[in-house]
């Protein structure tokens, strides 16, 4: 048998972000040394089917999937393997890790973490608690004020509750926030569904389309601000980059500035004093760790123009990963380049799997004096 490490990337999935995903799997996929790695493609359909075969990458980019072939993850804990299924038979195809690609819900939100922690298959990245919180913005900022960390102030309201009585919901928004707000579903990604308001018609509006894509919203201060972004890798002893900024082009950092005309900038180091980027990456260490993150996350933070103060807006389990994306490029101007940074993680995915069977050892052993 080679001694190649099998690598399944997995990538596409059931949301809105499938299309970047697969171009941040293309590129990792590309840069992984093949002297080193025998990799397999995984995508999963919009509709959640997991494929596999030769030139998956292009077979999704084009969105024509003849070429491919179904797989599915045996569960069973200990099996490592993928069985490419037939009508009467299956084909068992060893993974020795799975390194998920996948940004948003049913992916960055520690469901695939889950089927991986079933398995007992070692994978890349954050776990499932992390993965579940980090996705979750009420979530994250509830445990991060526990924590003593400073976040942005804001409203959680549950969409029952606006349905039930709006008037009363807007009138609690009023008195405790001052215009602008920002309105936000709880669960997403690339600024979708998100509205800076500033009057009660805007409210109004802003608060039925955030209830369209989840029915968890947060209403939040609106600040001026300059955007940080910081990226963290390891597990139990973690190190971060070079703090980088998103210089944004219109009224905030929106979907149309992400992906279609792009008005916005990134500069990576951002134009800070070392004093400030220190701040940045300790406040993003703690983040990290008080979410029990594991592998790597990129931490977002708000410098807030008026005060100074620094505020967590929010994390990223799974950053955007494209050769151009801040979270490689914070690493590679801080002297990880692209390809190390893939071997970094895929090391750390394997670390954090030993140490937890180290521990379902050690809980067996203690289950014996029990006895
Ligand atoms: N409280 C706020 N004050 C000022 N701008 C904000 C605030 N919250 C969000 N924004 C702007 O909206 C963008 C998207 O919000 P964010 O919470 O980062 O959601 P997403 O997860 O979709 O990236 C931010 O990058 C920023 O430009
Ligand atoms: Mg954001």
């Amino acid at each position: 048998m080679s001694n190649k490490i099998r690598v399944a990337v997995v990538f596409g999935g059931r949301s809105g972000e499938h299309e970047v995903s697969i171009v941040s799997a293309k590129n990792i996929i590309e840069a992984m040394d093949p002297k080193k790695y025998d990799v397999i493609p995984v995508g999963i359909t919009k509709e959640g089917k997991w494929l596999s075969g030769d030139g998956a990458i292009e077979s999704f980019q084009k969105g024509d999937y003849s070429g491919l072939t179904e797989v599915v993850l045996n569960a069973k804990s200990g099996a490592h393997e993928l069985l490419h299924l037939d009508e009467k038979t299956y084909e068992k195809i060893h993974v020795d890790i799975f390194f998920p690609v996948l940004h948003g819900p049913f992916g960055e939100d520690g469901t695939i973490q889950g089927l991986f922690e079933m398995a007992n298959v070692p994978y890349t990245g954050c776990g499932v608690l992390a993965s579940s919180v980090g996705m979750d913005k009420l979530m994250t900022k509830a445990v991060w004020e526990e924590a003593g960390l400073p976040i942005i102030p804001y409203i959680g309201i549950n969409k029952r509750a606006w349905e039930e009585n709006p008037q009363e919901v807007m009138r609690r928004i009023e008195n405790e926030l001052d215009y602008p707000v920002f309105v936000k579903p709880a669960n997403m990604g690339s600024s979708v569904g998100v509205s800076k308001v500033k009057n009660t018609k805007q409210l109004q509006e802003a608060m039925e389309e955030a209830c369209s894509f989840d029915h968890r919203i947060l209403v939040e201060k609106g600040l001026e601000i300059r955007e940080l972004e910081c990226a963290v890798l390891g597990n139990d002893n973690p190190k971060t980059a070079h703090v980088g900024e998103v210089l944004v082009g219109g009224e905030f950092y929106d979907y149309n500035d992400k992906y279609i005309d792009g008005k916005s900038r990134t500069q990576v180091p951002a134009d800070i004093s070392r004093h400030l980027e220190q701040q940045v990456q300790n406040m993003a260490l703690r983040a990290y760790k008080v979410l029990d993150c594991c592998g790597l996350a990129r931490v977002d933070v708000f410098y807030d123009r008026k005060t100074k103060d620094l505020h967590l807006n929010e994390i990223n389990t799974m950053p955007g990963f494209t050769t151009i994306s801040m979270y490689p490029k914070m690493w590679s101007k801080s002297g990880i380049a692209y390809e190390k940074l893939i071997d970094r993680i895929i090391q750390l995915g394997f670390e954090q799997h030993a140490k937890k069977n180290e521990k379902k050892v050690s809980y067996e052993r203690a289950g014996n004096w029990f006895k």
